[in-house]
């Protein structure tokens, strides 16, 4: 436990006190805008090059980054902000890193709060805005290029995919934060055509494929662990619910890497869609239905 003394708010006050009105902020402005205040940016999932345009711009321009530890490629941070001062996140509370960024800021610093991946997936970055903006400090999201995505990129395949996969879930395995209840993996299995991706499940690979067979689940359904997406030490490891449990623990991975069931996976035995299809030769052209792209 830090020292909070330098906390002026209770972070579950700032949460608490959320308002339930819409802020301005809203409809004044669009993603990847540059706005008054701390930006919290999505890094991307390693590679330097796959950071945003705005990203790279706002680091550029930073005195103070606050980023991921680990998850956060330090090739970036030498690439777009060898001038700031770098600070890991890693093992700091709230309490300790609201008055770090609140204070810089204040003093009249460019702050930078980096986030891998994108950071509305699975990021805890909204309870550190709030807790800002209860101090007075404005805070906007830039995007990133999650996890899942340079997974798929990777596999060189889809997430959806025409008469395979309709659907995709982003989701995590039972453990400290989810209960068993609270896990819906087998679910999102069972319903066929979803592609279900695993984020902070690279330890559990094993239990969550035995729950999963315990369920009844083909154990020939395709399952890929991506370790270290678009990272230069990327490894992929292939195999089906039967066996890529016993592969990722031989691999000794036990974090850091994506798993992604389903038979989009395997980005085979699709139908072609109608984007290239009826709707190109003027099929649908009335605009009451989206097409894919
Ligand atoms: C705390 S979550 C953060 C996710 C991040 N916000 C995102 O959008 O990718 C961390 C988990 O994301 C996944 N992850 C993050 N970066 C990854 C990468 N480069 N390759 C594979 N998985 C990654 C892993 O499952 C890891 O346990």
């Amino acid at each position: 436990m830090t020292d909070d003394s330098d906390a002026e708010t209770d972070p579950q006050d700032a949460i608490d006190a959320v308002a339930t009105d819409r802020d301005d902020r809203v409809y004044d402005h669009s993603a990847g805008d540059e706005q008054k205040g701390i930006p919290f940016v999505g890094a991307g999932p390693g590679d330097p090059k796959l950071l945003t345009v705005a990203g790279r711009d706002l680091l550029a321009d930073a005195d103070l980054v606050v980023h991921a530890g680990s998850l956060v490629n330090s090739e970036l941070l030498d690439e777009y902000c060898a001038d700031a001062e770098t600070v890991s996140s890693i093992g700091k509370d709230l309490e300790e890193l609201i008055p770090l960024m609140r204070d810089a800021y204040e003093a009249g610093d460019t702050v930078v709060r980096l986030h891998s991946g994108d950071p509305a997936i699975y990021g805890a970055a909204l309870e550190q805005m709030d807790a800002l903006e209860h101090e007075g400090v404005p805070t906007y999201i830039v995007p990133g290029v999650t996890s899942a995505f340079a997974a798929s990129a990777t596999m060189r395949t889809q997430l959806t995919l025409n008469e395979v996969a309709n659907h995709v879930a982003f989701t995590r395995p039972q453990g400290k934060t989810l209960t068993e209840e609270e896990d819906h993996i087998s679910e999102f299995v069972g319903m066929g055509d979803v592609t279900t991706c695993i984020y902070l499940g690279t330890h559990a690979v094993a239990e969550t494929m035995e729950r999963l067979l315990e369920d009844g689940h083909d154990p020939e359904t395709p399952v890929a662990a991506v370790y270290h997406a678009s990272w230069p030490d990327e490894d992929v490891i292939e195999g089906t619910i039967g066996t890529i449990g016993e592969k990722v623990e031989e691999a000794g991975y036990r974090a850091s890497a994506m798993v992604i069931i389903g038979d989009a996976v395997g980005g085979e035995d699709y139908e072609r869609s109608f984007l290239y299809g009826e709707w190109a030769s003027g099929g649908s052209s009335d605009g009451s239905q989206e097409a894919d792209d």
